[in-house]
């Protein structure tokens, strides 16, 4: 090794020993006599330091370096005489005695500290230099012993890690795919997988009973915050399973992995259904760090002449609670927001039970303080509190009540990154209907089994067939989904068929899986969850991107590598992709 130490280990037990570091220069700082540089590893930074009394050519030596420069030292250890309390080795520091030059490096585009000056798109352009900052480090190595304490609970529980391609065929999970042409077979592609869910059901019937993988997964869709093209899931699938089973494997993992990062004991998740979860809340992944659930007004509001709220087929209020202080400022700004394309509302009404007892809202002229009070007693709400109601449709005003609701929680403080308000989310509908095409599509994807108490309505009203699906909920975030499978060929065509899939189709692109329906299959089940996601939630911020070494930005790019590019014309001859003019 070209060290005997990191410069992030010693402390005054060190004090006397001679040592050899290796690492990047920080900063240098030069005070006439004496020139201090601090070197930086991903441990931590040891200050190095350089007497001109005592050794002038050295001290010149190092004045000449460079920031990022990686240089290798030898020195002793001693204590430092004025101490620095914010980092570790703040106690001592190196009088260095020699010093050897390993690289060379050129002024770096931005600073490589914890701060930094470099803007989004020139940090990720360097991106291995904005790695070496310790903000990054620290999250590249929270998923690196997420990843090891996952793999040692589901390999505890009997979990074997089973590798399947990535060149595949289309396994539907709504997103688009990637596809990989093929040089060998002409016109022909791979798709790469946008999640193993076949190969695992397949493993299901090899008889591997409890199968994981920490597998990257593929879809070409709209980039957010916490979505990324190439993605880590952890894949799980297990046989001769309910449901309850599932969930209790993996609440235990989730409680398990929140215990050992955060040193938080979850509770017992809690169930909230489907229905439940859009009726109180307008979305499918509600944050319960906070309450401020959904009033339906309906019935006080309707009927008095107001008539944007009689033409509505929905009326929602929420209680922002001690919020009637509120400014006409505020009001307005809450307004705009709502009005935002992203939220759509067309307006906000408030309703302000200020404290003398007075009662001011944005619709006086139609609604009485009696009235008003009723819709405050309706929602629970007091003296101090303020009433924000949204009209129109039922499914966009609950979507735009979801965000108004978030945006609330976010200015008034209640969505704190260090509570964790975990749910499990049930009984999801088995099918969506696309309100353009009139079509069904699968909401989880067309594995998954419908209840069988509502297998009747599966012809009559497929839209009200409930599936045997959960996600996992935590903070507003949906870190996993899974379902109980179906695990026969004729309710697999039957599946396949409500799709719109015709008999041909459904046998071209599924029917590796329908035939192995056929030998003996074990009832089963499983989840993947965005390991991403967990990183994210557990590291306390919002975008997956960080905890991913080498990201793709907001357009889907890797502007380091340069990456999506063309091909050379050989290359796109060699794959069939070049198209022929004819003469
Ligand atoms: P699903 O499509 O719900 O289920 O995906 C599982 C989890 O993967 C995460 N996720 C993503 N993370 C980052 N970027 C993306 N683009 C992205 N897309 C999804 C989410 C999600 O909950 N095969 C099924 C699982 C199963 O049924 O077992 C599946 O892939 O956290």
């Amino acid at each position: 090794m070209l060290r005997t130490h990191t410069c992030g280990e010693l402390r005054m037990d060190h004090i006397g020993q001679e040592v050899q570091l290796s690492g990047w220069i920080q900063r240098s700082r030069d005070l006439g006599g004496l020139t201090f540089i601090d070197l930086r590893d991903r441990y931590g930074i040891t200050q190095l330091t350089f007497n001109m009394d005592e050794n002038a050519s050295l001290c010149e030596e190092a004045r000449k370096l460079g920031r990022e420069f990686v240089i290798q030292v030898n020195g002793l250890v001693r204590e430092r005489s004025s101490k620095n309390k914010q980092i570790p080795t703040g106690e001592i520091e190196i009088d260095v005695k020699d010093i050897k030059i390993l690289n060379a490096s050129k002024t770096p585009p931005f600073t490589i500290e914890t701060e930094t000056d470099g803007g989004e798109e020139l940090r990720m352009k360097y991106r291995y230099l904005d790695l070496r900052r310790p903000p990054l480090q620290d999250k590249i190595i929270l998923r690196s012993k997420l990843a090891l304490q996952i793999r040692n609970y589901l390999a505890g529980d009997g979990f074997i890690e089973v590798e399947t391609p990535y060149l595949i065929k289309s396994t539907p999970e709504g997103a688009r795919d990637f596809v990989v042409p093929s040089r060998m077979h002409e016109g022909q592609f791979y798709a790469l997988p946008q999640s193993p869910q076949t190969f695992k059901q397949l493993l299901m019937v090899s008889g591997y009973d409890k199968y994981f993988q920490i597998v990257k997964c593929f879809r070409d869709e709209d980039l957010r915050a916490d979505r990324q093209p190439e993605f880590t899931q952890i894949d799980c699938e297990m046989s001769f399973v309910e449901q309850e089973d599932v969930l209790a494997t993996f609440e235990e993992m989730m409680r398990k992995v929140v215990k050992e990062i955060k040193g938080i004991e979850l509770a017992a998740f809690p169930r909230m259904s489907y229905a439940e979860a859009m009726e109180k809340y307008g979305s499918d992944k509600p944050d319960l760090r906070f309450g401020m659930e959904f009033n339906n007004l309906n019935e006080l509001a309707k009927g008095k002449g107001f008539n944007v709220f009689d033409q509505s087929e929905v009326v929602l209020g929420i209680n922002a609670e001690g919020c009637a202080e509120y400014s006409r400022k505020q009001l307005d700004a809450l307004t705009d927001y709502v009005k935002t394309p992203q939220v759509g509302a067309k307006g906000l009404v408030y309703v302000k039970l200020n404290e003398d007892g007075s009662i001011k809202s944005s619709v006086d002229k139609f609604y009485s303080a009696e009235n008003l009070q009723e819709w405050a007693d309706a929602m629970g709400a007091n003296k101090g509190d303020l009433l924000l109601v949204l009209s129109g449709e039922d499914a966009p005003t609950r979507s735009a009540m979801n965000a108004l609701r978030l945006h609330m929680g976010t200015e008034l403080g209640l969505r704190d990154k260090d509570v964790f308000a975990p749910l499990w989310v049930v009984d999801f509908p088995l099918l969506e209907k696309d309100e353009e095409s009139g079509h069904f599509h699968a909401m989880h994807h067309p594995f998954t089994s419908p209840k069988i108490v509502d297998l009747e309505k599966l012809e009559s009203a497929p839209g009200e067939v409930r599936a045997n699906a959960y996600d996992m909920v935590i903070n507003g975030v949906e870190l996993g989904g899974g379902s109980i499978r179906i695990a026969d060929r004729k309710m697999q065509e039957k599946m396949l068929s409500l799709l719109g899939f015709s008999e041909e189709e459904a046998k071209a692109q599924f029917g590796f899986l329908m035939d192995a329906f056929e030998y003996g299959t074990p009832p089963h089940g499983g989840i993947a969850f965005g390991f991403d996601r967990i990183c994210a939630l557990l590291g306390g911020t919002d975008s997956i991107r960080d905890y991913i070494a080498f990201p793709k930005n907001n357009a889907g790019r890797d502007v380091m590598i340069d990456a999506p590019a063309l091909i050379d014309e050989e290359q796109l001859d060699e794959l069939h992709l070049r198209v022929k003019k004819s003469i």
